[in-house]
């Protein structure tokens, strides 16, 4: 029984001290004048936050479809919207024109929700394991998870303009384009072709349509 009294003793301390290290925050809105770290934005000063950190009025038109890809990803993430900061969830719209394709692509930051709310959408991901690939032409309503860091990708499944949203499991999901990221760069073509099994034709063409060099 005489340990009691250190045991009492010792929960004290560590009331104390946890609730002395670790400061209970309402919110950290992103300080986006500072850099962005793997934890985010350092936050903005309580102070001079106001409501308009936590509203973003820029979902409710459509991005601007006039570009190769016939699509527009409009994000609402932390770097758009400081409010996010630090609170592990981010959305975006898509736009996708007729014949519009985000093409193979990855959030390495986040897994995905898309909800389609105008026209169809063929959606799918391939698994890392097995490459295995989920796909399904989504209707109006429909939803649809992309796990964190697989490939994936969206079409325009009709014959009219599809949009929907999507939310990330990340304020910062990142973003990388497979397509961009082989033939968008000065990465030399022997390379690509080494790396991809493409031939050299294949690759500068891919280079010549998409931006890349070498
Ligand atoms: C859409 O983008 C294209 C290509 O960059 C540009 O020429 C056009 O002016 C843009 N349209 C609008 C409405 O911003």
């Amino acid at each position: 029984m005489e340990m009691m009294p250190t045991i009492f003793f010792f929960f004290l301390q560590l009331l104390f001290f946890s609730s002395s290290n670790a400061a209970v925050q309402d919110f950290c809105v992103g300080d986006l004048t500072g850099p962005e770290g793997p934890a985010g934005y350092s936050c903005k000063k309580p102070a001079i936050v106001t409501v308009d950190d936590f509203v973003f009025s820029g979902l409710g038109k459509a991005g601007n479809t006039s570009n190769i890809i016939r699509a527009a990803v409009t994000p609402a993430f932390s770097a758009q919207f400081p409010g996010l900061n630090g609170l592990g969830l981010s959305i975006a719209r898509l736009d996708l024109a007729v014949e519009g394709v985000i093409p193979l692509h990855t959030h390495p930051g986040g897994s995905e929700l898309l909800v389609v709310v105008q026209g169809t959408i063929c959606a799918g991901f391939i698994s890392s394991s097995a490459n295995t690939v989920y796909f399904k032409t989504l209707k109006k309503g429909d939803i649809m998870v992309f796990p964190q860091g697989l490939l994936h990708f969206q079409i325009n499944g009709g014959g009219i303009p599809a949009i929907g949203f999507v939310s990330f499991s990340s304020p910062s999901p990142g973003l990388q384009i497979t397509a961009f990221a082989l033939f968008a760069n000065n990465l030399p073509s022997e390379l690509v072709e080494k790396t991809t099994f493409l031939d050299d034709a294949q690759v500068k063409k891919l280079k010549a349509v998409l931006g890349g060099t070498g």
